[in-house]
C-alpha cells in the first residue's frame, strides 16, 4: 500500500488546492473559520500548523498576526505554500507531524491540525503520541484546534463512490472501502490532455474516529475546556490547556 507521502506525491498534491475549490477559496474559508471563533494572537503569538499542506491555515493565521511554523511531509504542497506566503512570518518545515517538536519550543499559543490531517496517521498510538506532544508544547491557556471527517458511519454499495469535483479538464472520483478501524480511500483523477484522458490513481488509509473518541483522548491528557461539535459528519474540536 502506498504511504500517505507517496499518495500525495502520486496523485493528491497536484490537484489538492483545485479539489478544495481553488487556492483563494481555501484561504477565505479558513480566514472565516478563525475570525468566527475569534482566534487571534493574545499571548506568545506562536502558532504551529500540523499538516499545513499548501497553507490554507498557515496563511490566514500569519495574516492575523501569528508567527507560524508550518509542518508537512509533502514537498510540492510546501512549495505552493512558500510561493503564496510572501513576507508573512511563516517558517516552512518538511517533517512528520509527530516529530514537530524537534523544531519548536514549548510556548505555542495555538496548534492546529486541520482537514483530516489527524486521521492520516497510521495508528491510534501515533495520534496519542501527537496529542501528548501538543499539550506539552502549548503555553497555559493555549489552544489546540483539530478538524476531521468522522468516517465511522459505514457507507455501502454505490454510496461508496463519491464525485469530489469535476470541471472540463479534471474529474476527481473517490471510492471508500470500510475496514474495522480504518477506511481505504481510493482516489481516481482523470485529467484531459488535448483529446485524451489519462487516469492517475492511488489509495491510502484513514483512521475511523469519532468526536467522542477525541474528546476522551484530549481530556485524559489534561485539556481542560474541550469544545467539540459535529456538523454534517465533520468534527471540529477547540481544546484549551
Ligand atoms: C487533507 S490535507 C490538509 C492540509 C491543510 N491542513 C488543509 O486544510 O488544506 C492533509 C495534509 O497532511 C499532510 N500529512 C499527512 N500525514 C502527515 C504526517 N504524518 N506528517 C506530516 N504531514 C502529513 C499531507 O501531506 C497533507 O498536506
Amino acid at each position: 500500500m502506498p504511504t500517505v507521502k507517496e499518495h500525495y506525491d502520486n496523485v493528491l498534491s497536484d490537484v489538492y488546492a483545485w479539489m478544495c475549490g481553488g487556492f483563494t477559496a481555501g484561504i477565505q474559508k479558513n480566514m472565516d473559520f478563525f475570525e468566527t471563533r475569534k482566534i487571534t494572537p493574545t499571548r506568545s503569538g506562536v502558532a504551529i500548523d500540523l499538516g499545513a499542506g499548501c497553507g490554507f491555515q498557515s496563511i490566514p493565521l500569519a495574516r492575523a498576526g501569528f508567527s507560524v511554523t508550518a509542518i508537512d511531509t509533502d514537498r510540492k504542497l510546501l512549495d505552493e505554500l512558500r510561493r503564496h506566503s510572501g513576507e508573512l512570518p511563516i517558517s516552512v518545515i518538511q517533517e512528520d507531524i509527530v516529530d514537530f517538536d524537534k523544531h519548536t519550543g514549548g510556548n505555542a499559543e495555538l496548534i492546529v491540525c486541520m482537514t483530516d490531517t489527524l486521521i492520516h496517521l497510521e495508528s491510534e498510538d501515533r495520534a496519542r503520541t501527537l496529542f501528548r506532544k501538543v499539550i506539552s508544547s502549548l503555553e497555559e491557556g493555549g489552544k489546540f484546534v483539530v478538524t476531521f471527517r468522522d468516517l465511522s458511519p459505514e457507507l455501502s454499495e454505490l454510496d461508496r463512490f463519491i464525485l469530489v469535483r469535476s470541471d472540463k479538464n479534471i474529474i476527481f472520483t473517490c471510492f471508500l472501502e470500510h475496514e474495522r478501524d480504518t477506511v481505504k480511500v481510493y482516489d481516481l483523477v482523470h485529467m484531459r490532455e488535448g483529446e485524451q484522458w489519462t487516469l492517475n490513481k492511488s489509495y491510502y488509509r484513514k483512521l475511523r474516529r469519532s468526536k467522542q473518541w477525541i474528546d476522551e483522548q484530549l481530556s485524559s491528557i489534561g485539556f481542560s475546556n474541550i469544545d467539540s461539535t459535529v456538523d454534517k459528519g465533520f468534527v471540529t474540536v477547540i481544546a484549551t490547556k
